[in-house]
């Protein structure tokens, strides 16, 4: 099956890599590197460093000094867009200073035609854009940009290729994303992912469990595997494979390492992978399952192929004899059609399930999908009234789980010193939960047990045990 990008493709990529090297290997020459949007984006971003680092450039955070600049961009909402373009858009003064930097703009912004145009005739300092299907040709349009190529604004296939084996420079040392799937088949009627990042398709198994293994040899604390809809993992491949299987393989990694799954659709959700993720306590203290909205004729709108009924089903079943579970979704507010009645019924949801917290998202009409062109668009006050009471209902609920919290000891993973106190430890509950607590000791990477001892909405705050 054609999935996979040529061993002969990657030579070729490999070569510019060379050629790059030795051209400006040494020279001191800086890339800088600003991503946008989801984990996914993150993950395609710690390739593009590990490329642009293996083609000679050293990192750097001062965008003014780069040689390189690279925007990863995000089309999911509006608000991301505006500030792709912004950041590009202050790009300019950088060429203009020195007529040798390179500017380049990818992800999934760059994926949609109209934009592509856009980069092209009203940004004319970009020398490239390209979509997340051509990431492993970075090599490609840098070295032919450093030769002083044509600009290039790549389309992409409508299911690109998996490229294994690119350098990966990750951001952490202890937690790390691995992406088991690309692409998304669902087509909810609000999203634009499937445009953008083509259909699904499924690592090897075998490619997924060599990198969660080294990755544990060499001491991560936290590991998410990625996908748009991870509960569909395998099913594309020649030999058919689940996430329940997957889990099942990386159960028997040896190690002290949490495991996430980011994102999985509840209309796949199976009692296998439920089991799966109860059974093992790298597993069991967390799930993200997106509901986006608690009313039936808003689900069945937004082409989510699941009602509450179901929804519900499966949240019973990850808290059965796993009560103390964190438990957080992902909400829309303001969907096409949405009435009082219909927002109503999504703040009943967020009050019977109690999550320990919600991702709430204004609905952002993004061109191309069917609910840009649904009627009844809610008008962007409403959206904002609504938004507004979602979250105040929500804040309620996360104080008072946290506040519940108080006297018990929580594990944590340790991110670092906080930023507004250098007393203060910054660090993480499995389920993603802010933990400060005063060391004199750095125990960054390190799992420790905390007794908490205050909470608001947003942060714990405790007591190394
Ligand atoms: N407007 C608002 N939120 C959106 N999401 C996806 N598309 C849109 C949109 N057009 C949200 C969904 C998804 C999360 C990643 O982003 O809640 O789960
Ligand atoms: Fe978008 Fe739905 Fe696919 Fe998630 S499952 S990426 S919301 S289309």
């Amino acid at each position: 099956m054609g999935n996979f990008v040529s061993a002969s493709e990657l030579k070729t990529q490999n070569e510019y890599i060379k050629k790059t090297a030795a051209l400006i290997g040494g020279r001191g020459k800086r890339a800088f590197v600003f991503t946008l949007g989801c984990q996914q984006n993150e993950a395609d971003s710690e390739k593009i460093v590990g490329m642009l680092t293996q083609m000679g450039y050293t990192m750097t955070d001062n965008e003014e000094i780069a040689d390189v600049l690279i925007v990863n961009t995000c089309a999911i909402r509006e608000h991301a867009e505006k500030r792709a373009l912004s950041i590009v858009g202050r790009f300019k003064h950088y060429k203009a200073k020195n007529p040798d930097v390179i500017i380049g703009v990818c992800g999934c912004m760059t994926a949609q035609e109209h934009r592509r145009e856009h980069f092209k005739r009203s940004y004319h300092y970009v020398n490239f854009t390209f979509g997340t299907g051509a990431l492993h040709r970075l090599p490609e349009f840098i070295y032919n940009a450093l030769m002083g190529g044509k600009r290039y604004f790549d389309k992409d296939a409508q299911t690109p290729e998996i490229a294994e084996g690119i350098e990966i420079t990750r951001a952490s040392t202890y937690r790390a994303w691995v992406s088991i799937m690309y692409g998304c088949n669902n087509f909810c009627t609000y999203c634009i992912v499937p445009y953008v990042r083509g259909r699904e398709r499924s690592r090897k198994m075998e490619d997924v469990i060599a990198e969660v293994k080294d990755l544990v040899k060499r001491g991560y604390r936290e590991i998410t595997l990625l996908g748009q809809n991870v509960n569909s993992y395998g099913k594309d491949l020649p030999e058919k494979t689940s996430i329940s299987e997957l889990l099942h393989e990386i159960s028997k990694i040896e190690g002290d390492f949490w495991l996430h799954l980011m994102t999985s659709h509840p209309k796949d959700a199976s009692s296998e992978m439920i089991e799966a993720i109860k059974d093992s306590p790298r597993t069991s203290g967390h799930f993200h399952l997106p509901l986006q909205s608690g009313s039936d004729e808003i689900l069945t709108k937004m082409n989510r192929h699941y009602d509450l009924e179901k929804y519900l089903g499966i949240i019973n079943k990850l808290r059965k004899d796993n009560e103390n579970i964190t438990l957080t979704t992902d909400i829309i507010v303001g969907f096409p059609g949405e009435s009082d009645e219909d927002f109503e019924k999504t703040l009943d949801v967020i009050k019977k399930v109690r999550y320990d917290s919600v991702f709430s998202f204004i609905y952002s009409p993004r061109k191309g999908t069917p609910a840009a062109s649904m009627e009844n668009q809610i008008p962007e006050e409403i959206k904002h009234t609504r938004y507004d009471e979602f979250c105040r209902v929500q804040n309620d609920i996360s104080k008072e789980i946290n506040e519940s919290l108080i006297g018990k000891t929580v594990r944590v993973l340790v991110d670092g010193k906080s930023k507004s106190n250098e007393q203060v430890y910054t660090s993480r509950t499995q389920g993603n939960k802010i933990v400060h607590f005063e060391c004199d000791k750095d125990l960054t990477g390190n799992f420790i047990n905390v007794k908490i001892t205050r909470a608001d909405t947003f942060n714990l705050f405790g007591e190394i045990i």
